[in-house]
């Protein structure tokens, strides 16, 4: 049998030629990289965490008719989805202030912000991934006019979904990072949610307490990487918890699970 190919490795994904033409598979690995690449390390479990995590969200976005690139996921790893054309920007959503946009505007982490902040980055990783306006995403064509309004409708949608289901179990939505893609049929093309929604791209705070169950963890070295992005699927419902409750079993560690110890 031909050993599948290999399409590109990211930071904390690799993409495979999927089984039909129009297909890929995203194969979460437990890399970690913050601060563009300049940290780097692993959190034991975490590709098959966000694997999960992010197929929970996707599932549900499209259940409220986001249309998204996700098909199914096929194992503790991967996911199967639709091929798309990535348009270069990073759509940052913000709830309350973190990260770049407090130490840009000088605002206190963890502060609501008067209303939802929706940001665009250019994605090029040697310029460090830039703040651009809706101007320059329009002067160099990264996306046209219509297909800005679809993604800002989306991230809105994504934003008031994505926010009730984390209160629902007590976690604040901090930010959120999306990205978009063109899928195409034949000369017409309609965008689509693509990607990874996961603690490696969000900020989820506790909502009492306000402790970190996100990558910021990894960023700062506050420790319990793993236990944190563990809670956050713990609370979806998606690992068995303390007291033995039904739901699905996660298993941190495929090659002792292949030993059947
Ligand atoms: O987190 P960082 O300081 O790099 O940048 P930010 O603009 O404050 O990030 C806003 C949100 O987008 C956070 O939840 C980040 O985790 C996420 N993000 C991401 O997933 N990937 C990036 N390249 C940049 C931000």
């Amino acid at each position: 049998m031909a050993r599948r190919r290999q399409i590109y490795e990211g930071k904390a994904k690799i993409l495979y030629e999927g089984p039909e033409p129009g297909t890929i598979i995203q194969y979460f690995k437990d890399d970690a990289t913050a601060f563009n690449a300049q940290k780097k390390g692993e959190i034991a479990g975490k590709g098959v965490i966000n694997n999960r995590i992010s197929e929970r969200i996707f599932t549900a976005l499209g259940g409220i008719g986001v249309p998204t690139h996700f098909i199914k996921r096929l194992n503790m790893r991967e996911q199967l989805v639709r091929e798309v054309e990535i348009v270069p920007l990073e759509v940052i959503v913000r709830n309350y202030a973190a990260g770049t946009i407090a130490k840009r505007l000088g605002l206190t982490e963890g502060e609501r912000l008067p209303r939802t902040v929706i940001e665009y980055c250019y994605k090029k990783d040697e310029l460090g991934d830039p703040l651009v306006s809706e101007e320059h995403i329009a002067c160099f064509g990264w996306a046209s006019q219509e297909e800005m309004n679809d993604i800002a409708d989306m991230a809105i949608r994504i934003n008031d979904f994505m926010s009730g289901m984390f209160a629902g179990i007590g976690i604040k939505l901090v930010d959120f990072k999306l990205e978009f893609g063109r899928l195409w049929d034949n000369d017409f093309s309609r965008i689509i949610l693509a990607d990874e929604i996961s603690p490696d791209s969000c900020r989820l705070w506790d909502a009492e307490t306000d402790k970190k169950l996100d990558k910021d963890r990894f960023r700062q070295d506050l420790g319990d990487v793993a236990d944190a992005y563990q809670e956050v699927a713990r609370r979806l419902g998606l690992l068995k918890d303390d007291k033995g409750e039904e739901g699905a079993v996660l298993d941190f560690d495929e090659h002792r699970n292949k030993r059947g110890k």
